[in-house]
């Protein structure tokens, strides 16, 4: 009875691996409608170094999608969000499988490095393939938005762009521009607030918030520019101001968020201090406290000396630009699903 069962047993499954990747031009803010559209339109770089393995496999044996989050089981609001992704691909299919997911980070979850963007991007990859659909990337970029906005970015490689109003991320015209992104970790927690609960806050409390709306397409088509140039300058300098901007908003929320802690702050005034030595260095930091640092890749050994050599760093990462999501292992059984 149970090889019967057991030889009955329908699944077909797929893995994606995705990157995480870093707005230079931030997202922060929804649009007031339903489907998870951003306010203002962000760019941004994925990297190589951060990356979110994520399986899915439709079950027949399952009563329930189940969740492994770096081999812990994970429910509530954690699952709700992978059922709601699940569910797109489910409607669609007319399939009514429950899933197994398991994904691993090869970073910190949830402390502002982009775990959100990777996993999304993966999950959204790996469900598509695992229920052998026929999906375009805009299509993938599309589901991985509805889930997390900034994972639309992650499922391209390289410079991406997700624009005010867009169902996905598109890639972003770039002159060749050699580039290494630093990641001066300063602290492994996570966050007390989560970026989908502060950017609602935000836009909800804060005054300067019509302001940040007001300047985010500006800054997006001066980084544009700006890349398209081959102007690193200039890109770096838009960082900083859409960085300081959305942390004017964060800071101005009811209540505050304050993500930066004081190594962050440290680190940012070095970053100053190092640029007006000559060497080419911009910050960018998220719903974090980690701070990124841009450069050319011939400065980043010097700049992670440097930063490590800061109270409160505890690693610095060295990111170069990273690929495109890709599906890695996909067995899809006749019939199923
Ligand atoms: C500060 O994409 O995590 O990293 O769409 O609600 O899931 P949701 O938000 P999320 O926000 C990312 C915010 C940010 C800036 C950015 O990546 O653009």
């Amino acid at each position: 009875m149970r090889a019967k069962t057991l030889a009955m047993a329908m699944v077909s499954s797929a893995t994606a691996i995705a990157h995480a990747n870093i707005a230079l031009v931030k997202y922060w803010g929804k649009r007031n409608q339903p489907g998870n559209y951003p306010a203002v339109p962000s760019l941004s770089l994925t990297l190589d170094r951060l990356q979110t393995e994520t399986q899915v496999a439709f079950d027949d044996q399952l009563s329930n999608d189940e969740l492994l989050l770096g081999g812990v089981p994970a429910d509530g609001k954690q699952l709700e969000r992978v059922t709601r992704l699940l569910d797109a691909v489910r409607a669609k299919h007319g399939l009514h499988l429950r899933a197994r997911v398991i994904s691993r980070n090869n970073f910190p979850t949830a402390s502002g490095l982009a775990s959100s963007a990777s996993g999304f991007a993966a999950l959204a990859l790996a469900a598509t393939a695992a229920a052998a659909g026929d999906y375009s990337v805009p299509d993938v970029s599309a589901l991985a938005r509805a889930a997390s906005a900034s994972a639309a970015r992650s499922v391209l490689g390289g410079w991406a762009q997700l624009d005010v109003g867009a169902e996905a991320a598109e890639p972003v015209e770039a002159a060749a521009l050699d580039v290494a992104l630093l990641i001066a970790v300063t602290d492994k927690g996570q966050k007390a607030v989560s970026s989908t609960a502060g950017m609602n806050l935000s836009s909800s409390t804060s005054p300067v918030y019509p302001t940040w709306l007001q300047q985010g397409p500006s800054l997006f088509l001066v980084a544009k520019q700006a890349l398209r140039d081959g102007n690193f300058a200039a890109l770096g300098q838009a960082m900083e101001q859409s960085t300081w901007l959305m942390h004017s908003t964060m800071l101005t929320t009811v209540p505050a968020l304050i993500y930066l802690a004081p190594a962050s702050l440290q680190i940012i005034k070095s970053v100053q201090t190092w640029r007006g030595s000559g060497i080419p260095a911009y910050f960018t930091t998220d719903a974090g406290p980690h701070v990124k640092v841009l450069t050319h890749p011939e400065h980043a050994a010097d700049l992670k000396q440097r930063l490590l050599a800061i109270e409160g760093v505890l690693d610095v990462i060295v990111c170069a630009p990273g690929p495109a999501a890709a599906v890695t292992e996909q067995h899809n059984q006749a019939g199923c699903p």
